[in-house]
């Protein structure tokens, strides 16, 4: 399935968000169409993403010159307008644009912050698919985050360089549309100096070295949202093997990495694999691996689609557990806002749970009694991030954790299973909010589970005890 159209109320408030949001421009509808809006309405990111179109496919071509830390990039976008537009929205961070075209046809696009607003020629009617074309170049930058992580175009001097963009990130390296509602499937195609490997999400479907130059095609055929992009260019040691299952999985190991424990854990991707699937159900994509850089290069691991990103410190069982588990939870089924960033870490945080239970000799009992006792955990409801500062403070992920186990309680074993792989499953490669989830879990119960809900998943208090 491809990326799915916004929800109205997504995309009403996405046009108020272009009408005051300083996008400027743009009528209010009728044969001109309108302007489509800096944002999708998401009330802690109110200018990521854009209104008014949804993407089908991405096709990116970079050329990287790491001396210079300089792209030469060209963004192919096919997407559908979801209404009659008179112009729309990309985000971009800081890099020149040299020629826009829609259609064919010479576009006019203006910055306004990170936003470039493209006008065609003509305006688009509700309903058409449309090609824009983007070229552009310049040194990507490092993102600071609202909480103080860093994202974005990072480079390290032995590694080169590596994308990573939850959750913003992503616009520093090309033009898109970075929320996460908007998901499209991706090839992108990377020309580096020959000696250095470029490794991206998804299936490597070509290698050439031509004269002093190597190009890299990467496939990712199911919708990815943005945040999940990687690109990761440097002296990588790159392993291409299979899985048990005939899966494509491939593994790039930075030189300042440890070889032989990174070449163990590696070897153990399948047997990781397995596990996961036997628990969450089958895995949603066409490829899988890793990438593993050096622990100054990112302060932590990130679920990029098919090939998660590890810091080579953190490149342990239960991180990998934790990684691959955001295949299922997040990156298959992804947050419809940012404000249901529980919905990813709260389940990659119980499958670490399931998994020590099950080779670690640790009780789930025991990692949600000291999740519970965690001061931390209670700073505010998991289903309810106060700011994007906090979007990855520990009750997302501690107490999110908590909320499922609690369902397990109230619920039973069997039917908690089955909640885990129905989510996965009715969902696969789509959004969903939390309503979504809860929903979903009342129906499988066959009643309402507002007692879990009230205390657990938006309650401001810790309860007096467990029990
Ligand atoms: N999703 C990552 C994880 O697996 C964490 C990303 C943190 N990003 C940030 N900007 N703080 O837990
Ligand atoms: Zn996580």
């Amino acid at each position: 399935r491809l990326a799915r159209t916004l929800t109205p109320a997504a995309l009403a408030l996405a046009l108020l968000a272009g009408c005051t949001g300083g996008g400027g421009g743009g009528g209010g509808g009728g044969v001109q169409g309108r302007e489509g809006g800096a944002g999708v309405g998401d009330r802690l990111f109110p200018r990521l993403g854009n209104g008014g179109y949804d993407v089908r496919h991405y096709r990116l071509a970079l050329e990287y010159d790491p001396r210079r830390r300089h792209i030469e990039g060209t963004a192919e976008i096919l997407a559908r307008a979801t209404a009659g537009l008179g112009s729309f929205h990309l985000d971009l961070d800081r890099l020149t644009v040299s020629e826009v075209t829609v259609d064919g046809a010479p576009a006019t696009a203006r910055r306004s912050g990170d936003e470039l607003i493209v006008r065609p020629r003509a305006p688009l009617g509700e309903g058409a698919l449309f090609r824009t074309v983007v070229r552009y170049s310049g040194t990507p930058r490092a993102l600071t985050d609202a909480d103080g992580s860093r994202e974005g175009w990072l480079t390290d001097p032995r590694a080169g360089a590596l994308a990573v963009g939850e959750p913003a990130g992503s616009m520093t390296w090309f033009p898109g549309n970075h929320h996460p509602v908007d998901k499209a499937s991706q090839e992108l195609t990377v020309t580096v100096p020959r000696g250095l490997k470029a490794v991206s999400n998804g299936v490597l479907a070509r290698e050439t070295t031509r004269g002093a130059r190597t190009t890299f095609v990467w496939r990712s055929p199911e919708p990815m949202a943005t945040y999940l992009a990687t690109l990761a260019i440097g002296p990588y040691a790159l392993t291409r093997s299979r899985t048990g299952t005939g899966l494509p999985l491939v593994t790039a190991v930075a030189p300042a990495a440890d070889r032989a424990a990174t070449r163990r854990l590696s070897a153990r991707i399948p047997a990781f694999l397995s596990w996961a699937e036997r628990v969450f159900g089958p895995y949603p994509f066409a490829a899988a691996g890793a990438i593993v850089v050096p622990d100054d290069m990112v302060g932590y691991a990130l679920e990029t689609q098919s090939r998660p990103v590890f810091p080579v410190g953190d490149y342990t069982p239960l991180t990998v557990v934790h990684e691959l588990a955001h295949q299922w939870y997040g990156d298959s089924v992804t947050p419809r806002s940012w404000r249901d960033i529980w919905l990813n870490e709260g389940f990659a945080t119980y499958a670490e749970w399931l998994w020590a239970e099950e080779n670690e000799g640790v009780p789930v009992r025991r990692s949600f009694d000291k999740a519970f006792a965690d001061r931390a955990n209670w700073a505010f409801p998991p289903a309810e991030p106060p700011s994007a500062a906090r979007l990855f403070d520990a009750p997302v992920y501690g107490r999110g954790a908590m909320v499922l186990h609690r369902v397990r309680r109230a619920v039973g074993d069997a039917v908690f299973f089955r909640v885990l792989r129905g989510w996965a499953a009715e969902h696969r490669h789509g959004n969903a909010s939390t309503e979504d989830f809860t929903a979903y879990a009342e129906r499988a119960a066959g009643r309402s589970l507002d007692a879990v809900w009230d205390v657990w998943l938006y309650g401001a208090e810790r309860p007096a005890d467990a029990d």
